[in-house]
This record gives structure tokens, C-alpha cells and sequence, in this order.
């Protein structure tokens, strides 16, 4: 929705409360939470008892991370307005996030009396997780499903809702729940160094300035008032080595890494994911310095509009509060992100502040293809080979196209080879020129999309450097 147009308008009848009310809960989905706070506050003046200021009154404070207060709130607000639908539903979804899957299904169960097309399977599969089995609390032994219970041998994450995991009544069964994958990656090491990595050297010139030297140097950084740590946060298309840079930068640093699977924290309950998220930035601030690595970012900050009331909201909301939070004490702690979709990441998140650094890592020049063809060629029989001829040829590719390039002629050479009763074939410049051949580059499918968004959703020129590419290698 277009603010500057609601807001003009507003400028045209200021004692507009629906108005008001689309302003604030437009700032709401943006999570600019002072600006929702001082037009809902001005609704609030003019109508206390709307049902809908009081909705959104609920979310701000939810969003504030005041959750009892959101839950009262709604208490009041369900109590007064019956047939809100809206407002039961968003009262089973914080009452599950507090725990209390019961009371949650009973919550849940009004709304979508009242409107069916609430109905929310995955809020219902969050609830039954939480206990909510059904909504009457039997006495004694209702166990809910605790961490523990769930976690025992190898559970696959992925879709809970399948095969004959249903009950009568179409409510999946706690089986069914049961698979899920509750264990967190901890990267500790890496054998990869920057030298692994063609190209991006303004990336690792940020990641030298913002951890490597402050901890080689600290009196000196400590003489500038400069600490280490901060944010990055990397994009791109696929391939070009955003995964690789951050396991390099884990080599690099003689310091502690921390690589989070994010599907995995997003596949636990509601409430349960954000107080991991906590955990882990705990973790890391107790092992201060330390490289916090979240890859695919994406898969967390979605911008899920439509979950707004409901677990992805809150976990970003955490996510944010642990990046900038007043308590926040993240010196020493270079978070950093990567992802390939940039515009599904809530805007919240690439405002300043957050992550310091947004980085554009284009498919690797003809310089880094370079390098990479030299990488590749490491430690392998590789003869009568010419990195730069091999590089002009290979324009377009992302690292990963180099790579699989070089995987192909490897394996030709090996099966002559093994061919040749385990003689040394070697990896010729001929084997590895016909290999690009096979290899069609990836990247530019990526660019089709980037452009659209580089062209119509650029805000605050984010995408600038998207343009820039395209400009110089696209016209
Ligand atoms: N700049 C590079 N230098 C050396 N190798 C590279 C480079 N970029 C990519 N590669 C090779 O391609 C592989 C895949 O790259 P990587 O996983 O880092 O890509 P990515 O940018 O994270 O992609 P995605 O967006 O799909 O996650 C690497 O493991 C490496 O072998
Ligand atoms: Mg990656």
C-alpha cells in the first residue's frame, strides 16, 4: 500500500480513524514500531473503544515483544467483541507462544467458528505440539511434548502432514509431529582461507576490517573507538560463493563460528524458536569473538505479510531485537548473513543498523574467473592450460559453473584413466574448454528476476549495484 498517499490524505481529513488505523498498521507490517505507536495512539484519542485500534494496540504490543500485554489486551477485546474472529485467532496464536496449547485450541477453535476461512494448519499443528490436543485440559496427564520427547535418534525435518498421520477428525496426530529435526549446526572449524576464494575482494577487505584486524590490533581499533563485529549481510546469485566466503572467513578467524541452519530453528514450535535464537546469540556473545553465520536469511526474514500475527513474525521480531535490541551486547560478534533472494528479506532488516554492510556479490570478472580456474586447478594433474584463455571463456559463469566445468574433465580424464589400468591421465586445457561447453552458465536466469527488482522495487537504492552489473554487462 502507498503510505505517501494514505498519508496525504490523511492531511486532508486528519480525524480520519479507519485512516489511521491503515497508517498504523502499515507501519505495523513494516515494523516501524514508533510510528504505528503515534498514529494508533491518535485513533486511540478519537475512538478508544474501536474494536480494530484495540486489534492493533494488541499487536504493537506483541511486536514490542510485550507479549502478556498483547494477551491481555485481546482478553479484553474478545470479552467485548465476541464475533471478532480475527482477534480469537491471534489470541490462540500468542497463547501457543506462550505455552499453553489447551487454552490455545479453545481460542482457536472460536475463531475459526466464527470465520472458517481462518482456518490455519499450521497455527493448529503449533497448537497440538503445545499440548492442544483438544481444547479441554484433562487432568494429570496430558503431557505436552517437551524437547526432549521429540528429539530421541534421527528425526527428518521437513512437512509434518503426511500419509495416514491423521485423525478422524482431520487433526494431525502427534506421530506426525513428531518428525521434525530439533538439532542446530554449530560450525566450529574450517580449513577453508581467503586464498580459496576467487575474486570478492571487497567482501573480504569488510570482513578483514570488521573482525580480522580489530582482533589482530585491538589496542590500535581500541585507539579509533572501533570495536570488532557488526553485520554483512551478502547477496547474489547463486553459486558465486557467498557459502564459501563465510566458511573461509571461519578459516580465516582463530575464533569461534557459528554457522545456524535457520530451517531448522523455523521447523520448531512457536515460542520455542525465538528462545533458541535467543540461545544461540547468547552462545555467541558468551564466546565473544566469534563469526555468527545464518545462511539463506531469507528462509527467517521472509516477508511474511500474511503471518504477521503468527510465528514468523515473532522469530524476526526476535531476530531483530537480539541484531540491534537495547540489551543487545554484540561486541565482538560479526554477524553475518547470505542469501540469493534479497527481496523476500523483511525490509526491517536491510534498513542501517542492522546489518552495516549490504553486500552485492556479482558473478565472478574475468580477474576472479581467473583466480578461480587457478583454485580449481590446484592440486590436480592439469597441463597445457591457460587460466585467462579458459576465463574468457567463461563468461557468465558463477564459481560453481568453474567448478562443475572442472568436475566434468576430471572425471573424463579419471575414467580414461581407470581405463588405462590406474595410469595418469592428465586434465588438459582441450578437456577442461570442452567441459565449458556442456556447462550452461546459471546466473542469468537469476538476473531476469533481479532486474524486475532491481527496476521496480529499488527502494532506498538498495539494488543499485544490481543495476550497475546489468549495465555493464547486459547492454
Ligand atoms: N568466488 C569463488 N571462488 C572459488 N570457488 C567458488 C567461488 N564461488 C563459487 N565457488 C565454487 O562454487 C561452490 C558453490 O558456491 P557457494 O555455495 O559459496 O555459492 P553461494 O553464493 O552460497 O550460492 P547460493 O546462493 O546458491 O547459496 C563453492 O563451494 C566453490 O566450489
Ligand atoms: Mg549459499
Amino acid at each position: 500500500m502507498d503510505l505517501n498517499a494514505l498519508k496525504a490524505a490523511l492531511e486532508a481529513s486528519p480525524e480520519n480513524v479507519p485512516l489511521l488505523l491503515l497508517i498504523a498498521q502499515e507501519h505495523l507490517d513494516r515494523f516501524d514500531l514508533d510510528e504505528a505507536d503515534s498514529y494508533l495512539k491518535k485513533a486511540t484519542q478519537l475512538q478508544p473503544g474501536h474494536a480494530k485500534v484495540q486489534l492493533l494496540a494488541a499487536r504493537l504490543s506483541s511486536l514490542q515483544g510485550h507479549i502478556s500485554e498483547a494477551i491481555v489486551r485481546l482478553e479484553a477485546l474478545c470479552q467485548k467483541f465476541p464475533e471478532m474472529a480475527e482477534a480469537w485467532l491471534f489470541l490462540a496464536s500468542l497463547t501457543v507462544s506462550e505455552g499453553d496449547g489447551p487454552l490455545a485450541r479453545g481460542y482457536y477453535e472460536k475463531a475459526v467458528a466464527i470465520d472458517p476461512n481462518l482456518k490455519n494448519d499450521k497455527l493448529l499443528t503449533d497448537i497440538i505440539q503445545a499440548g492442544g490436543a483438544s481444547s479441554t485440559r484433562k487432568s494429570g496427564h496430558s503431557e505436552p511434548a517437551t524437547n526432549k520427547s521429540l528429539s530421541n535418534g534421527h528425526i527428518e525435518s521437513g512437512p509434518f502432514f503426511e500419509g495416514d498421520h491423521f485423525e478422524d477428525d482431520g487433526i494431525p496426530s502427534l506421530d506426525g509431529v513428531l518428525a521434525r529435526d530439533l538439532e542446530v549446526d554449530f560450525q566450529l572449524r574450517s580449513d577453508r582461507k581467503f586464498e580459496d576464494v576467487g575474486g570478492m575482494s571487497m567482501v573480504k577487505d569488510e570482513i578483514r576490517m570488521k573482525i580480522i584486524h580489530p582482533l589482530k590490533n585491538p589496542k590500535l581499533f581500541e585507539q579509533y573507538g572501533k570495536k570488532a563485529g557488526g553485520g554483512v549481510l551478502l547477496y547474489g546469485p547463486p553459486g558465486c560463493g557467498k557459502t564459501l566466503m563465510s566458511l573461509a572467513t571461519a578459516g580465516e578467524i582463530q575464533s569461534t563460528f557459528l554457522s545456524v541452519g535457520l530451517h531448522q530453528i523455523l521447523n520448531m514450535y512457536i515460542g520455542e524458536s525465538e528462545s533458541r535464537l535467543h540461545d544461540i546469540f547468547q552462545l555467541a556473545r558468551r564466546h565473544n569473538p566469534c563469526v555468527l553465520f545464518f545462511d539463506e536469511i531469507d528462509a527467517l526474514a521472509a516477508d511474511r505479510r500474511d503471518m504477521r500475527q503468527s510465528a514468523g513474525r515473532h522469530l524476526i521480531n526476535q531476530f531483530l531485537s537480539e541484531l540491534d535490541g537495547a540489551g543487545a551486547h554484540n561486541d565482538g560478534i560479526l554477524v553475518l548473513g547470505a542469501t540469493n533472494a534479497p527481496w523476500h528479506v523483511d525490509n526491517a532488516f536491510l534498513r542501517p543498523g542492522r546489518f552495516d554492510r549490504i553486500i552485492f556479490v556479482p558473478p565472478p570478472d574475468l580477474e576472479a574467473r581467473i583466480e578461480i580456474a587457478r583454485i580449481c586447478s590446484r592440486e590436480k594433474p592439469v597441463i597445457e592450460f591457460s587460466a585467462e584463455e579458459f576465463a574468457r571463456k567463461t563468461e557468465g559463469f558463477s564459481g560453481a559453473d568453474i567448478r562443475s566445468a572442472f568436475d566434468r574433465a576430471t572425471e573424463e580424464a579419471l575414467q580414461e584413466a581407470l581405463q588405462r589400468g590406474g595410469q595418469i591421465v592428465p586434465i588438459t586445457g582441450k578437456k577442461l574448454l570442452k567441459a565449458v561447453k556442456n556447462v550452461r552458465p546459471s546466473t542469468r536466469k537469476w538476473f531476469e528476476s533481479a532486474r524486475n527488482y532491481a527496476l521496480y522495487a529499488n527502494q532506498d537504492g538498495l539494488y543499485d549495484d544490481i543495476l550497475k552489473y546489468l549495465k555493464m554487462n547486459h547492454s
